[in-house]
């Protein structure tokens, strides 16, 4: 990747963890040798994400999975940005497949929550990416020149974004997009930035990839010029975690 944008590892435990799997996490987290150059942010279910911020080294940044669009109001089991913010939180995942595919959430609204959640000051992580059928009929980049599109006409600051491409046939599957097609797709983002946005916005703003990654994947991946970390999310439960933090080398 290039050397001006820092490298960014994300961990998605999703809905995995119980307080017990939480201190081992944290515990090798703490231990581990993290590389100074790499932002490391970790996303706990929202009941864990207190616990684990108090647990966790500074070094660990905490990150919500998901956020509603208000501060506050007769919103039954959602969570607003200030609350997150409220106990330590710095980051929210938004759109990510799991939400726009099994809760059915739109371009739309997944880029309103991405601009309310900046606007409340915490750092914003939205997900694009295609699903297989897509990528086969070689609608990739259509489907993520939508996702974006939605995204850009919302977003004015994009310092505080981070964009996850994560290919939907890739996440959980084993099956990783090999670091050529994740290039691909990611330089095609970024020139998609530079046309749409500017070119400024297109150099500096983080792409880093999901899907499958692994301690054993990451490396290559992270060769790659327009790959600036990763979004991890079986792997982030295990120690192997370290070893993807640290593998921009
Ligand atoms: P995975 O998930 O690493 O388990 O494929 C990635 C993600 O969904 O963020």
């Amino acid at each position: 990747m290039s050397n001006e944008r820092k490298f960014f590892v994300g961990g998605n435990w999703k809905m995995n963890g119980d307080k017990k799997a939480i201190d081992g996490i944290c515990d090798f987290l703490n231990k581990g040798s993290l590389n100074s150059n790499t932002d490391v942010v970790v996303a706990p279910p929202y009941c864990y994400l207190q616990y684990s911020r108090e647990k966790l080294s500074s070094k660990v940044q905490v990150a919500a999975q998901n956020c509603y669009t208000k501060k506050e109001g007769a919103f039954t089991g959602e969570i607003s940005p200030a609350m997150i913010k409220d106990i330590g939180g710095t980051w929210v995942i938004t759109g990510h497949s799991e939400r726009r595919h099994i809760m059915g959430e739109t371009d739309e609204f997944v880029a309103e929550k991405t601009r309310f959640a900046q606007d409340c000051g915490l750092g914003v992580i939205p997900c694009v990416g295609e699903k297989l059928e897509e990528r086969e009929a070689n609608q990739t980049m259509d489907v993520i020149n939508r996702q974006m599109k939605a995204l850009a006409d919302k977003i004015s600051d994009w310092s505080t974004v981070v964009i996850a491409y994560e290919p939907v046939w890739a996440i959980g599957t084993g099956k990783t997009a090999t670091p050529e097609q994740a290039q691909e797709v990611h330089a095609q983002i970024r020139e998609w930035l530079k046309k749409t946005v500017n070119a400024d916005v297109a150099k500096a703003t983080r792409i880093i990839y999901g899907g499958s990654v692994k301690g054993s994947n990451a490396a290559e991946l992270a060769k790659k010029p327009d790959i600036d970390g990763f979004l991890v999310g079986g792997a982030s439960l295990k120690p192997e975690f370290i070893e993807i933090v640290n593998a921009q080398g």
